[in-house]
């Protein structure tokens, strides 16, 4: 299956959103080894070496295309800052998640970036419902995805967290075009 092609990437004043390469895995696992990261995703293990992130990136470009997409997030002056990725966990149910490296938080970085990637999915990626989850006690996700034009649907799961080893009740919500 060939790698998803996200020429042109989109852009936003600050950021690029684009296709990961294996260049991008040492800057990857710098940002990623850190507790406070991977422990509010539910498949980055901790500690997170360089292999993770070649495996992370060599998976991610040989994904289909049709039912997932993987973004490296690029800050136009200090290059890789995260990742944020779309994943049709079954079908007509596309998830999205992302994380930034901590020397990022606090910028509106994640903001931007899920703003210009749901305009992408809308117009390119033709969705127009896309979920989401939050672990309960990482607010500042849930607001990211207040502010990006998503809702709380009521529903919380117990979602896998590698880093944590244990479930973790997951608030859910839902984007609509
Ligand atoms: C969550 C994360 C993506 C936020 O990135 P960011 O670029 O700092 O987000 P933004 O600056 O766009 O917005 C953060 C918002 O959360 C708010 N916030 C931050 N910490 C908060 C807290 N403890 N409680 C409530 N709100 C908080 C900020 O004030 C800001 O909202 P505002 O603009 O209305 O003031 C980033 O911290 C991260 O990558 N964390 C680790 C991985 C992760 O949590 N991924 C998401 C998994 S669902």
């Amino acid at each position: 299956m060939c790698a998803l092609d996200v020429r042109p990437a989109i852009g936003t004043d600050r950021l690029i959103l684009r296709g990961l390469t294996r260049a991008d895995a040492p800057a990857l696992a710098e940002l990623a080894n850190d507790p406070g990261v991977v422990g509010m995703t539910s498949q980055m293990p901790h500690p997170y070496a360089p292999a993770d992130a070649e495996g992370f990136i060599d998976r991610a470009r040989r994904a289909d295309p049709r039912v997932e997409a993987n973004f490296a997030v690029e800050h136009r002056q200090f290059g890789l800052v995260g990742v944020l990725a779309f994943d049709e966990m079954a079908p007509g149910k596309a998830e999205v998640g992302y994380w930034l490296g901590r020397p990022f938080w606090g910028r509106g970085y994640a903001t931007e970036a899920l703003t210009a990637a749901l305009r992408w999915a809308r117009a390119d990626w033709r969705r127009n419902v896309v979920w989401a989850g939050h672990f309960a006690d990482n607010r500042a996700s849930g607001q990211v995805l207040v502010k990006a034009g998503f809702l709380y649907t009521g529903d919380v799961e117990w979602r896998p967290s590698a880093a944590r080893g244990e479930p973790v009740p997951t608030r859910m919500m839902v984007w609509l075009a």
